[in-house]
C-alpha cells in the first residue's frame, strides 16, 4: 500500500501532478499520507470518483471529526454553507435556490453578460497596448455578474469588486483577505436587510419572498460570491493563456466560432481547477473500485486526475475542442455538483468569443514559461497574465 504524502501541487502548467496520474495507473484507490500525519484515500479513476461523489454516505459536513477539509485556507465562515451540508438539510437548502440557476434562467442573462464583458474590454483597450488580463478582465467580469445577481446597486460595484478582488488575491495575507471577506459579509447582510423592506428583481428578494431567513440568505450570498468569483476568473485567464500559447487552437476557434462551447467544456476538463472539491469523510463501510473504505476514513475524489482517465477520454492529455467532453467532473458530480455551472459556462463562452473577435493581435507579453501559475492552493489558476496587442 502506498504511503507517500499526497500533495495537490502541480509541476507542469498543463498537467495534474505526475504522482496522481501514476496512482491512477497502478493503484487507483490507494490510502496515502495526508496533512498532519493523517491518511486519506486517493480515488483517481473517473468511475470511482463519480461513485464517491454521488454517494452521500461520503459526507461533506466539515464539522464532523476527521473531515479532511481543514486546510488552513477555508474562509473561516461560521455560517453553514450549502457546500458543507449533507441530506436531508442539503437537499432542502439546494432545492430552495436551484431554480435561480437553471439553463433557461442563465441563458436569459446572455445579453447583459455580453455588455459586462464588452465594458471590461472597452476599459482595457482604451488608449493602451498592454494590460494584466487577470485584473482587467478575468476578475471584474464574474464579480460584476454576481453583484448583479444578488441585486447590489450599480453605484456599489466599485466596493463590491474591490473587496471581492482583495479576497481572491492569493498574494495578500490571510488577514487582509479575511478583512475583505468581513466587509463583503457585512455588505451582503445589509443588502439582505434592505431587501426585506424594499424587494427587487434579484435572488435575495426572491429567496426572502419564498420564506428564507436573513441569516441563511447572507450565508448563501457569501457562498455564491466565493464559489463563483475566483473559480471563473481563473478559468478565464487559463483559457486565454492556453489559446495564446497554442496558436493553432486559437486559429481553430477564429475559423470555427461555433466550436467555442466545446472549447469551454474541453478547457474545463483539461484544467479542472477546483483542486480540493472532492474531499469527503466516509460515514459507512463502502466498497469503491473493489477496495473497502471504512466508516470514519477520509476520502479525496481527485477530479483533475479523473478527467485524464484514458478509459473515458482517449488521448486525455490532448486538448481537443471537438471531443464532446460533457461527462467531465470539473464541476464535481452528484448532489453537490456545481450550482453555478451554467453561469460559469456562459461567462467563459462570452469572454472567449469577445476576446477572439475584438482583439485579433492579442499576445502574451511574457514568455509562457514565465507566467506565474497558482501551483498550490484551493483553486488552480494564474496570478497575473501580462498581455499586449
Ligand atoms: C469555472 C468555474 C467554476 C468551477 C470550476 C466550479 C467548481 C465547483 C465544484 C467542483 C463544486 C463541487 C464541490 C463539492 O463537491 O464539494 C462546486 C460547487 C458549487 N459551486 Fe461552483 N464552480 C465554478 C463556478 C461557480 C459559479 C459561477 C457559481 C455561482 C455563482 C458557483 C456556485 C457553486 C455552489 C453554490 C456550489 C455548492 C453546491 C452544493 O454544495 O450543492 N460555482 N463548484
Amino acid at each position: 500500500m502506498a504511503t507517500a504524502a499526497f500533495s495537490t501541487q502541480r509541476m507542469d502548467p498543463y498537467s495534474p501532478p505526475p504522482e496522481h496520474l501514476r496512482l491512477q495507473e497502478v493503484e487507483p484507490v490507494s490510502q496515502v499520507g495526508w496533512q498532519n500525519d493523517g491518511k486519506i484515500w486517493a480515488i483517481t479513476k473517473h468511475a470511482d470518483v463519480r461513485a464517491v461523489l454521488s454517494d452521500s454516505r461520503f459526507s461533506s459536513d466539515r464539522t464532523l471529526p476527521g473531515h479532511p477539509t481543514n486546510l488552513g485556507y477555508a474562509p473561516g465562515n461560521k455560517l453553514k454553507q450549502l457546500i458543507e451540508m449533507d441530506p436531508p438539510e442539503h437537499t432542502e437548502a439546494r432545492g430552495r435556490v436551484m431554480g435561480e440557476f437553471t439553463l433557461k434562467k442563465i441563458s436569459a442573462m446572455r445579453p447583459r453578460i455580453t455588455e459586462i464583458v464588452d465594458q471590461a474590454l472597452d476599459a482595457m483597450l482604451l488608449g493602451k497596448s498592454e494590460a494584466d488580463l487577470v485584473e482587467a478582465l478575468a476578475l471584474p467580469v464574474p464579480s460584476v455578474v454576481i453583484a448583479e445577481l444578488l441585486g447590489a446597486p450599480y453605484e456599489d460595484h466599485d466596493f463590491f469588486q474591490k473587496n471581492s478582488s482583495a479576497f481572491a488575491d492569493p498574494h495578500a495575507s490571510s488577514e487582509v483577505r479575511m478583512e475583505a471577506m468581513g466587509r463583503l459579509k457585512g455588505y451582503i447582510a445589509d443588502l439582505v436587510n434592505s431587501r426585506v423592506e424594499n424587494p427587487g428583481d434579484d435572488i435575495l428578494s426572491r429567496q426572502l419572498a419564498a420564506g428564507a431567513n436573513p441569516e441563511d440568505l447572507t450565508g448563501l450570498g457569501v457562498l455564491l460570491l466565493i464559489a463563483g468569483h475566483e473559480t471563473t476568473a481563473n478559468m478565464i485567464s487559463l483559457s486565454i493563456a492556453t489559446l495564446l500559447d497554442k496558436p493553432e487552437l486559437l486559429q481553430q476557434l477564429r475559423d470555427n466560432p461555433e466550436l467555442i462551447p466545446g472549447a469551454v467544456e474541453e478547457l474545463l476538463r483539461y484544467f479542472t481547477i477546483a483542486e480540493i472539491g472532492g474531499l469527503r469523510l466516509s460515514t459507512d463501510d463502502i466498497e469503491i473500485g473493489g477496495t473497502l473504505i471504512r466508516s470514519g476514513e477520509a476520502v479525496f475524489a481527485v477530479c483533475n486526475t479523473a478527467n485524464r482517465d484514458p478509459e473515458v477520454f482517449p488521448e486525455p492529455n490532448k486538448i481537443d475542442f471537438t471531443r464532446g467532453a460533457r461527462n467531465h467532473v470539473a464541476f464535481g458530480f452528484g448532489p453537490h455538483q456545481c450550482l453555478g455551472q451554467n453561469l460559469a459556462r456562459l461567462e467563459l463562452e462570452v469572454v472567449l468569443s469577445a476576446v477572439i473577435r475584438r482583439i485579433p493581435t492579442l499576445r502574451l507579453a511574457i514568455p509562457f514559461g514565465e507566467i506565474p501559475f497558482k501551483e498550490y492552493g484551493p483553486t488552480y489558476g494564474i496570478f497575473t497574465l501580462p498581455v499586449a496587442w
